[in-house]
């Protein structure tokens, strides 16, 4: 028996959607995955097998057709504040420059508190104060800092990425949803991120939920790799990486990390050949 304790449970997920056509397409069928407190979960698998279906999922913006999905052993309803999550596409809003971006969901957040007088827990909004301090740390973080004013439309794609990242850690919350957050980032950022990614989850205690189609950053990232077969997605295999955290990119250089890498790859390369048939 793990004595871990599950934060999320996804028991016989199966998502259907239907095409414009009116065709059906089975995008999940019968996922099956337990995500424990504080673990590092990577998700890879071919394009179109169902991760960003199964990540939304968790987020609560879709539903599953069949099966259960629990946070803290409560079926997830819709969104959270328990869950933030750094999309594929980076979803920023146009209008609201870049630190308001960062800032938006902290509106929503609340803080609990001790009432000095009666001694009763209380909760509180953010001040504002409070809120630019969040935003000037974590985009200090993705090293944006210069830019807090600008308007998405004035940012590369990489920095429009680094702000929907630096909005997904400024909502510090318990579970953290990202789905390929630094596929797009140049080497030399996404090797940055990646390290400060792996400081911020062992300072802050987060369980994290990461899909990347890259094996050698879900090999370095990860405690579990979760491989997801080709379309209709199910976990084919869950594989744990034994490395010693904190790892950062020496990390790299240990022999068993690439024999991680490699077992890891042919196996997901079967399923890519499997989309190709
Ligand atoms: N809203 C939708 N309506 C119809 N079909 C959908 C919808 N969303 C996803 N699908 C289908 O579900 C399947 C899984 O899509 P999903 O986006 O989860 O894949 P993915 O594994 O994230 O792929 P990628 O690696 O390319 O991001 C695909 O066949 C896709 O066409
Ligand atoms: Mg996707």
């Amino acid at each position: 028996m793990d004595e871990r304790k599950k934060k999320i449970s996804i028991e016989g997920v199966k998502k259907r959607f239907l095409s414009h056509d009116g065709k059906e397409v089975i995008a999940l069928n019968g996922v099956n995955l337990g995500i424990y407190e504080n673990e590092f979960v990577c998700v890879v698998g071919p394009s179109g097998c169902g991760k960003t279906t199964l990540l939304n999922i968790i987020a609560g913006l879709e539903h599953a057709s069949e099966g259960k999905v629990l946070i803290n052993g409560n079926p997830i309803v819709g969104p959270g504040n328990d869950r933030g999550v750094v999309f594929q596409q980076y979803a920023l809003f146009p209008w609201l420059t870049v630190k308001k971006n960062v800032e938006f969901g902290l509106a929503y957040k609340y803080i609990k508190e001790t009432d000095p007088s009666t001694g009763e827990a209380r909760y509180r909004k953010l001040t504002k104060a409070e809120k630019a301090e969040i935003s000037e740390k974590y985009l200090r973080m993705v090293d944006l800092q210069d830019f807090s004013d600008s308007y998405p439309k004035e940012l590369s794609g990489g920095m429009k990425q680094r702000v929907a990242i630096a909005r997904g850690y400024a909502m510090n919350p318990e579970v953290l949803l990202m789905d390929e957050p630094f596929g797009a980032l140049d080497a030399q950022t996404r090797a940055q991120l990646q390290e400060d990614l792996l400081k911020t989850w062992d300072t802050e205690k987060k369980t994290c939920f990461f899909i990347t189609h890259d094996v050698e950053e879900a090999v370095l990232l990860a405690s579990r790799v979760v491989i997801m077969s080709a379309r209709p997605g199910r976990v084919k295999e869950i594989i744990d990486v034994d490395l010693p955290y904190p790892r950062n990119q020496a990390t790299k250089l240990m022999p068993r990390f690439n024999e991680y890498k490699n077992a890891i790859w042919e196996n997901v390369y079967q399923e890519y050949l499997e989309v190709k048939r």
